[in-house]
Parts: C-alpha cells; structure tokens; sequence
C-alpha cells in the first residue's frame, strides 16, 4: 500500500496533511518536535529527529514508505539534504513542497547577507533598538553582539535567553502588519533581522518595516540539493497521482 510521510514543521505542510487527510490518503506527518505542542494534525503523526540519512532511509523501510515530501521550512537545510539523500539511497519518489523567496521591492530598504553567521556580522556596530526575528535556534550567535536591545518572537517561552538586553514576546501567528507596526513602535524598533522564509506567514513585519520606513537585515537562504520542487497543495497530490500513489 502506497504511505507518504511529509516532512512537516510549516503552514504550508499542515494545508498538505489536511488536503491527504481529506482524500483519504495513507500518510504520515513528522515533527522535529522543536516546540512544546506542536499543533495536532488530521494524520498519524510521529515527532523527533530520525538519526540521519542511515535514520531516515531505515525509517523509510522499516514503515513502507513509498513517497516522501519535503515539506519543512527553508531554513531546515539540514533536514532537507537528509531526505533527499536517503529518499535516493532507498529509490523513494521524493520533492519538496516550496516557497517563493520574498522579494526587495522600491520602497524596501533590505541588506542581504548570506547566512546567519554574516548577519551577526553586520550588527556589529552602535547599539540599536533590533527586532531579531530569526526563532530560537540562532539566539546564542546573536549574543555575540551584545550590545543591542533585542526584541525576540518566540514560539514558546524561553527558559532563558543568551542576550543581557532583550524582551521575549510569546507568539505564534499568524502576524499582522497593523499588529507588527505595533508591536516596533511599541519596542522602538530600528532594525528588523529576518531569515528570507517566503510564505505569507510571517510576511507583516517586512510590509509593516516598509510602511515605519526602517531597514531589514535579510537572511539568504541556505542552499539544498537539486530537487523536485512544487509550490502547492494541488501540485504535490498531481505530483502523487503521476507517480504511482
Ligand atoms: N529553521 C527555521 O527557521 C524553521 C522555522 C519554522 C519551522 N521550522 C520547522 O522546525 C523543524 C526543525 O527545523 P530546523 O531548522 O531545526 O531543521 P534542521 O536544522 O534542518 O534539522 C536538524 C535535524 O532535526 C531533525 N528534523 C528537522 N525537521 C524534522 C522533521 N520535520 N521531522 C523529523 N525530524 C526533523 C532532523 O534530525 P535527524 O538528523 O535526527 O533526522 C534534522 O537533521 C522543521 O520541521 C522545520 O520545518 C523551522
């Protein structure tokens, strides 16, 4: 029997398991299990990290999986070279479920930079009033630029942060402009740092930057390896049909 896992953690992958689910499709949806209650699908779902490519391509065989959607963040490259590695090693149909980068417009005013170790580089500088919108991962880079107030949205409440100057807003979206222009007025926000997600999702602090008038600091994305990429719920179950689901 055809079994997909999708590799999940993301808006757009939540809207895939819901469209699986509703066609009465054989899947399983995976969570890193990096945030406490995660949001319940309309599919099994398992949560932790596989144990590498070996992990994966184990994990592959030992459910029956036939088909494997990459459906996690850009920023997930690690997860994402894994899948495809171990989709190839095992000869599973395998694509990702994608997003378009955002892009600079005329009345933006963006910095790009290639990684999260060069942005961190580019806040050196004065102290400035930051709103760090990369998650909870990166944070102990940042501290090496400690002389920055910094403004951090969270999924969960931290136990502590790596930073002496911060506030910590607990949130999970999805944002609005009308509420992130209050939330950097509120702060006195001079600087937005973003990773370059795409996605509507967390969109609103880039138009709500645009509209303050205030500089980003935007995170290129990390580069994966060559692959079959979709950007819709509907390409991706095409995609299943034309591949033997
Ligand atoms: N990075 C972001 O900015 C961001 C933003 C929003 C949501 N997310 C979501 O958060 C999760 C983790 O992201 P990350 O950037 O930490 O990933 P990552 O650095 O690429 O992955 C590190 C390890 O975490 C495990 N992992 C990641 N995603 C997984 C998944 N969906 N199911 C099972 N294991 C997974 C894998 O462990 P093993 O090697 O042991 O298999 C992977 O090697 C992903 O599901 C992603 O979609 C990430």
């Amino acid at each position: 029997m055809s079994n997909l896992l999708i590799l999940g953690g993301t808006t757009e992958a939540n809207a895939l398991a819901k469209a699986v689910a509703e066609q009465g499709l054989n899947a399983i949806y995976s969570y890193a299990g990096r945030v406490g209650n995660p949001r319940p699908q309309p599919l099994p779902t398992r949560v932790g990290g596989f144990g590498g490519v070996e992990g994966l391509a184990r994990y592959i065989r030992d459910h029956g999986v036939t088909h494997v959607i990459d459906a996690t963040h850009p920023f997930a490259a690690q997860m994402s070279g894994n899948a495809a590695h171990a989709c190839s090693q095992t000869g599973t149909p395998f694509a990702a479920l994608t997003r378009p980068d955002w892009v600079e417009g005329d009345a933006d005013d963006w910095t790009r930079v290639a990684g999260i170790e060069s942005a961190v580089e580019a806040l050196n500088g004065p102290a400035q009033r930051v709103f760090l919108a990369v998650g909870r991962m990166h944070l102990e880079e940042f501290a090496a630029q400690p002389q920055h107030h910094y403004l951090l949205r969270l999924v969960d409440q931290p136990d502590g942060v790596p930073m002496p100057n911060a506030a910590v807003e607990v949130s999970r979206g999805p944002f609005t402009v009308a509420g992130d222009i209050e939330l950097m007025r509120r702060h006195g926000t001079e600087l937005i740092v973003s990773k370059n997600a795409g996605g509507s999702g967390a969109r609103a602090k880039l138009d709500a930057a645009r509209q303050l008038g205030l500089p980003v600091l935007m995170i290129d994305r990390p580069t994966v390896p060559e692959r079959t990429e979709m950007a819709t719920t509907a390409q991706v179950l095409d995609w299943l049909a034309h591949t033997g689901f």
